[in-house]
């Protein structure tokens, strides 16, 4: 045996298998696009029927790919989209509306009003989250409210609900398990993450009833064994993990004070604060980083809404580039003397701002202005979002240390932006050799689940550098670019944090 293991990353914008060996190679791996659903503005769905079918294809490809049958893979470990909620029928398995996607606003009015009646000190007191539309426990509620029946339904235990992750292990099982993690329960906002359980007076307060909760389990622990009609053999799932957490282990950030910055769709930046639950004083989330063993390692998160997205907008909305790795070169043929700022807000802001109803803002513009300077705009709002999570996080955390950010995802591969982030962060930036660290990660938990993977020292042991990024510009000019985003940012904001 290979120590094959297979990861699942059901993200946002597509679904991904990958059968890493036992040396953590990519030996095969499939991908599907998911289709979006923008049925108003500012709501987001995905078809939950798709989202499976999606990842029971990519698997097969996957395994196609690796010329290796399911019996020859030792676990699963999945990782998953968080915060997007699934209900379905637990007598047919079928989704009762489209999933609602993490990025969907249309509770932004009921999360108001339960912000001026008070309600976000005992949601960041148990849940070390903010009220807004972001997390799961609205958008769930609202599900249960306007889908005809669905409230008494799922009061009588006839429904259930899952983030993506327990709505793809009751897929895998056949049906047989309503289990999710700790990670992606701890994005609910119905949590308490230091208990580790759904909390009674959150359940009160969203109105949602407990039989529609799943069963909260460690990041690794026995989830199921895959119906053996679905691969062709059953394989056990032994890990998962919310994408941005599994990303933080694959980049083996396992001491406090290791960050990673993971640049998909959107940007999260996780910092691990040990077993302290650090409350934050800049308006980050205080989330679960992993839960191993029964011991709880805990993050503050800075969550930015628009990072790739924006330069997919450069690509599909303004038709600017073909291909999204051309706006690094196009970036660096802007005008230096020419300073365009694009606040990315298409859905929101989200760290440290949480501004739900600001929206996109170009500020700068001149008829000098051109596709590169727009490019430019782009990537850097990308770097100066990242920026004020920083220096958020160094207000909650310790100032004093030297902060080195190791990073992943698609944006990365481009050197101008690496270059550019360490620039405006005045910090150096750490790209890994390994860049799939979404899927790494969630393969390490079921790989160590299964015994046939190391522990964190021997995984951590073999994180590789492949090119640090120092800062190369001046105080000034650093503090003339931040000044200027700040101005944009102000612009933009409808109400002050
Ligand atoms: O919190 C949302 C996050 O988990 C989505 O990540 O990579 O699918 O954009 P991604």
């Amino acid at each position: 045996m290979a120590d094959f293991v297979l990861a699942i990353d059901q993200g946002t914008t597509s679904t991904r298998a990958i059968v890493f060996d036992g040396a953590y190679r990519n030996r095969g791996s499939g991908q599907m696009e998911l289709r979006q659903h923008f049925p108003r503005p500012g709501w987001v769905e995905h078809d939950a029927n798709e989202i499976w079918r999606s990842v029971a294809q990519t698997v097969r490809n996957a395994l196609a790919d690796a010329a290796i049958t399911a019996r020859e893979v030792s676990a699963i470990g999945i990782t998953n989209q968080r915060e997007t909620v699934v209900v379905w029928d637990r007598a047919t398995g079928e989704p009762i509306h489209n999933a609602v996607v993490w990025q969907d606003r249309r509770t932004a009015g009921i999360c108001e009003r339960l912000r001026e009646e008070g309600a976000e000190a005992l949601v960041s007191e148990r849940t070390g989250l903010i009220v807004d539309p972001y997390f799961s426990a609205t958008k769930l509620a609202w599900i249960l409210d306007h889908v005809e029946g669905a409230r008494a339904r799922a009061q009588r235990g006839d429904l259930a609900f899952g983030t993506v992750d327990s709505w793809l292990v009751y897929k895998l099982t056949g049906g047989r398990r309503h289990v999710t993690c700790a990670t992606n329960a701890s994005r609910t906002m119905l949590c308490d993450i230091e208990r580790l359980e759904w909390d009674e007076d959150l359940l009160r307060l969203f109105d949602v009833p407990r039989a529609v909760l799943p069963q909260i389990l460690d990041n690794i622990a026995a989830f199921g064994e895959t119906d053996p009609s679905i691969f062709g053999a059953s394989i056990p799932i032994r890990g998962a993990a919310g994408d941005q957490q599994a990303a933080t282990l694959g980049q083996a950030c396992f001491a406090p004070g290791m960050m990673k910055a993971t640049y998909g769709t959107g940007c999260f930046a996780l910092l691990n604060t040990g077993a302290e639950r650090v409350s934050s004083r800049s308006r980050l989330l205080s989330t679960l980083a992993y839960r191993i063993d029964g011991r709880t390692t805990y993050a503050l998160e800075g969550s930015i809404f628009i990072a790739g997205a924006a330069v997919q907008w450069l690509r599909d909305g303004l038709g600017l580039i073909e291909r999204a790795e051309q706006s690094g070169q196009l970036a660096a043929e802007a005008d230096p003397e020419e300073r365009v700022y694009l606040v990315p807000a298409f859905t929101g802001l989200g760290a440290p701002w949480w501004d739900a109803q600001a929206r996109g803002s170009i500020h700068g513009l001149t008829r000098n202005t051109g596709p590169a300077e727009l490019a430019r705009a782009a990537l850097e709002a990308v770097c100066f979002q990242t920026r004020d999570l920083l220096d958020a996080m160094r207000a909650d955390w310790d100032a004093e240390k030297r902060t080195i950010l190791r990073v992943d995802g698609g944006m990365v591969a481009s050197d101008w932006t690496m270059q550019r982030l360490a620039d405006i962060l005045d910090a150096p930036v750490d790209r890994p050799i390994l860049l799939e660290s979404t899927a790494l990660g969630a393969a390490w938990l079921a790989g160590c689940g299964a015994g046939v993977w190391p522990g964190q020292e021997g995984f951590a042991a073999e994180w590789k550098l492949d090119r640090r990024f120092e800062p190369q510009i001046g105080q000034g000019e650093r503090g003339r670019l931040l000044a200027g985003w700040r101005e944009a940012v102000d612009r933009t904001l409808t109400r002050r944090p």
